[in-house]
């Protein structure tokens, strides 16, 4: 039986039990945040075993794509160097769901493995929870295990959680003794299931979940016992296809045979390639399926991951000798052969290659260097005998060669290296410290000295800007040409801080309020306001009235169009940020924005040029949800429970443990620090102005919203209408009539040159008559309506064709200056070169010229010495025939 009939085998001999088959869920858990990725087959039931979700159905079966590689259950050290790890397999399954329990269960375990897969009963092991005598009982009953081969096992084994929190219970397994000769144990007398060395080989797991783990760690108990099993598909096809490593099986040998083939290599016989081979096929599927379900590859969460899986697998690659990117070809092996049980993947089999060959050539820059140095490093503490890789060492390779930590182990672990791994963290931290300096402030430069010291001495103010356009407060602070001051006088531009401040300071990407302070006797007009820390807004402006001094009493006004055409914007964005994630899918990120009154851009990850009609569709929703006039709710929230409702945050930024929640009905919710409308409504309109590429996978969508939108659209329309007067057409006409017009436009340019040859070949024949005998030789020297070199050429042509055998000279007076011509026909060039020919003529029009003997042009500045030049060529024929 191939792989892939098992699969089926197992769906069908479910399915024949009353089963409803289920599709596997994304790789990437749907509504849980608690679970980086689907690490089993009862994910997407969670809710359904502690009763928050109901289905129409209580039993059911499922071949689940899973992820072991964070959290709980991470298998990823082991890859390549096990006949059994992997990151990526498929995990066969039963469930129910209050319905059926242990006994069933058993049952059905037992006879689809010894019934259906042929498996031989007397190889099989059970392990028990170490309390669980009704597991004990109910195998004896069901099956014809023997009691000696019932091992009774403590939780550590035998009692399965997804997670931390989350459904659980104890657990009943079946092994397959593999034999003793495969992997000689070092203690075969206490030799079991349990052992580590593998000649049991762990195939399902039935778990019986019976209670909810809490995040205290409290057991409740689930409303109904149910069943949770699961099988990896990988290890039930080694053993019915009686190989002893998973990777010999029919779903790993093809990607293996077409990397070694690839590679040049040959697998199998027992060299270091073997494992390089094993993990470039494990982490092909991985990486084939996290990409297909949304997962780019980053520096953060998931797509980390991604990144650390490609990474290492490259890292192998070069291990196996290729130079050039080879990963991305090898996704089609894996694509070929799931295809079928996992259609998602086939209209994705480019994007996928294109995605991997892209992180091939940005990682393969910086793979070599990196290598050296560790390589350098290694040597040098061997002969110091030491075997820790420094903290600094391993921040660099991280840092500046992209080498992610676990690569850098993986490669030196072997040596009998580790990492100091302390020693890295306090180098992280310590760029982490220097990120936050130098992004605080405006962002592009450290902050101003003036500001430090503000703050040092007790400067700071509060923002009411949310709630208020307006504040009456006190100047706080001056500052004058980047110096505190006591006071400015009309004229001067400053910067001043208010203790209360209505005025946004520029910062997540939103621009700075604009308005105007007041007092007794002063106005300063206010032209931009910054955040160069979280509590001071700075204000920049010029005093166009009076005089100001520190402490003065003062009124704050935000231009409240300013500022509503801003939060227009800002709440736009947000609606557009989910708007791209519907349409192009989860993989897009904010890499960027700007929200000004005017405009906003909106930088996002993606990696092709978007169609018009997925452009369109964004527009669609966007402006739907406008008109659903969704309210704008704002909510201060700790950082976790956001986290924990999905809450899209940013990465790079740093939130605090409050943060603001921003959330527009069901479409969108982001944290945000920025001013937006109360309803989505409030934006009015909304238009895409521009869709195109920044960077390697980053787009930058150009919009506007409200007034400026429909501005726009006014443009847009009045070139239309101006271009349908023009055409004398209605304007839905327009294209139509274009499309015409320029059709005619061609029709017409055809026949103009074909009635200029037609003219150029009767003009020929008018002058003809002109030629002269010299020497035995017809010379025709004339003037002809040409008005550039190349109708003269023209012209030329047709008089030598019809000559048959002669000179033709021509001259022509064009835009003010002297053309002239010489032709000779093939056969007389040996006697008269139509270059030596044109030279006396040429110097007659004040010009110069020369060419090949056949033919030769000139231009002169002077028409007047035309004639005397056309007159002349004929002594000058004669003079060379004759010579
Ligand atoms: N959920 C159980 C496991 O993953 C079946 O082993």
């Amino acid at each position: 039986m191939t792989g892939n009939e098992i699969r089926k085998a197992f769906l069908d001999y479910f399915a024949s039990k009353g089963h409803r088959v289920v599709e596997s869920s994304p790789l990437v858990p749907q509504n849980d945040p608690t679970l980086l990725f689907t690490n089993a087959g009862m994910v997407q039931f969670k809710d359904v075993f502690t009763g928050q979700e109901r289905r129409e159905y209580r039993r059911a079966t499922t071949c689940q794509k899973c992820l072991r590689v964070s959290g709980k259950h991470n298998d990823l050290e082991n890859v390549g160097r096990t006949a059994r790890h992997h990151t990526f397999f498929e995990m066969l399954g039963n469930f129910s769901f209050g319905d059926y329990f242990k006994r069933d269960a058993i049952r059905f375990a037992w006879e689809f493995l010894t019934e259906r897969m042929g498996l031989d009963p007397d190889r099989l092991w059970v392990t028990i929870y170490e309390e669980d005598d009704e597991a004990r009982d109910l195998w004896l009953a069901e099956t014809p295990v023997p009691a000696d081969r019932i091992v009774r096992c403590g939780a550590k084994d035998n009692f399965w959680a997804m997670g931390d929190t989350g459904p659980c219970g104890p657990c009943s397994e079946i092994h397959f003794d593999q034999g003793p000769g495969i992997y000689p144990c070092p203690d075969p007398d206490r030799c079991g299931p349990e052992c580590d060395c593998d000649r049991f080989l762990e195939l399902w797991n039935l778990v019986f979940m019976q209670f909810e783990r809490s995040a205290d760690g409290t057991m409740t108990p689930l409303p109904k016992p149910s069943i949770d099993t699961g099988m990896g598909l990988e290890r039930v096809t080694a053993v019915v296809q009686k190989v002893h490593s998973n990777y010999d099986t029919d779903l790993f040998r093809p990607i293996i045979e077409f990397t070694a083939d690839l590679a040049g290599v040959r697998y199998g016989q027992g060299e270091e390639s073997d494992v390089s081979l094993r993990v470039v096929a494990d982490h092909i599927r991985a990486t084939t399926f996290l990409i297909a379900d949304g997962v780019l590859p980053s520096n953060e969460g998931r797509g980390y991951v991604l990144r650390r899986i490609m990474r290492r697998a490259m890292r192998h690659g070069r291990m196996l000798g290729f130079e050039d990117p080879f990963f991305h070809r090898v996704s089609g092996v894996v694509i070929d052969q799931m295809e079928g049980a996992y259609p998602e993947l086939s209209d994705k089999r480019e994007y996928i290659a294109k995605v991997i060959l892209h992180e091939e050539e940005r990682f393969s820059r910086t793979l070599d260097r990196g290598l050296q140095i560790l390589e350098e490093e290694v040597a040098r503490l061997e002969e110091r005998g030491e075997k820790v890789i420094p903290g600094d060492v391993v921040f660099r390779l991280y840092d500046t060669y992209g080498f992610p930590v676990d690569l850098t182990e993986d490669i030196v672990r072997d040596r009998g290296f580790t990492l100091d791994e302390a020693g890295f963290e306090a180098e992280m931290e310590a760029q982490r410290e220097k990120a936050r300096a130098a992004w605080k402030g405006s962002g592009e430069e450290a902050v101003a000295e003036v500001y430090r010291e503000l703050r040092a001495s007790g400067v700071s103010c509060r923002f009411v800007g949310y709630e208020r356009l307006e504040a009456h407060t006190v100047v706080s602070a001056l500052v004058r040409d980047g110096q505190r001051a006591a006071e400015a006088r009309e004229g001067d531009a400053v910067e001043l801080v208010l203790a209360e401040t209505p005025f946004y300071g520029e910062s997540g990407g939103q621009v700075g309020d604009t308005g105007s302070v007041e007092g007794e006797g002063f106005r300063v007009r206010v032209e931009s306001a910054t955040k160069p820390f979280p509590d001071l807004i700075v204000l920049h402006g010029t005093v166009v009235r009076g005089g100001v001094r520190e402490g003065d009493r003062a009124v704050g006004r935000v231009e409240a169009g300013a500022r509503f055409a801003t939060a227009q914007n800002h709440s736009a964005t947000h609606l557009l940020h989910a708007a791209l994630r519907q349409v192009l899918g989860d993989h897009v990120k904010q890499a960027g924005s700007l929200v000004a009154p005017d405009r906003l851009r909106f930088d996002f990850t993606h990696f092709a040029p978007m169609t018009p009609e997925e452009i369109r569709e964004v527009e669609r929703r966007v402006n739907r949800w406008v008109q659903a006039n969704h309210p704008v709710i704002v909510a201060e929230e700790s950082f976790e429970e956001a986290r924990r409702q999905g809450v899209t945050a940013l990465f790079g930024e740093k939130y605090g443990d409050v943060v603001r929640v921003v959330r527009m009905g069901e479409v969108s919710a982001e944290l945000c620090g920025g001013t937006h409308a109360s309803r989505t409504g409030d934006i009015g309109l909304f238009k895409i102005l521009s869709e195109g590429g920044v960077a390697a996978g980053v787009r930058r969508i150009e919009a506007a919203t409200g007034d400026r939108a429909l501005e726009w659209a006014f443009g847009v329309e009045d070139a239309l209408r101006e271009a349908a007067g023009l055409l004398r057409s209605k304007p839905e006409e327009v294209p139509d009539k274009v499309r015409r017009t320029l059709e005619r436009t061609k029709e017409l340019e055809r026949e103009i040159s074909s009635l200029r040859s037609q003219m150029a070949g009767g003009a020929a024949r008018d002058v003809l008559g002109q030629a002269r005998e010299v020497d035995g030789v017809k010379v025709l020297a004339t003037r002809v309506p040409a008005a550039d070199p190349k109708a003269l050429r023209e012209f030329a042509d047709g008089l030598r064709d019809r000559l048959r055998s002669g000179i033709v000279v021509l001259g022509a007076e064009a835009g003010g200056k002297a053309l002239l011509l010489v032709a000779v026909t093939k056969d007389l060039t040996k006697r008269v070169r139509a270059g030596d020919l044109i030279r006396p003529l040429a110097a007659k029009v004040g010009g110069r010229g020369g060419g090949k003997p056949e033919l030769a042009q000139a231009g002169g500045p002077d028409p007047s010495g035309l004639d005397n030049a056309l007159e002349a060529a004929y002594e000058e024929a004669a003079r060379l025939l004759g010579a």
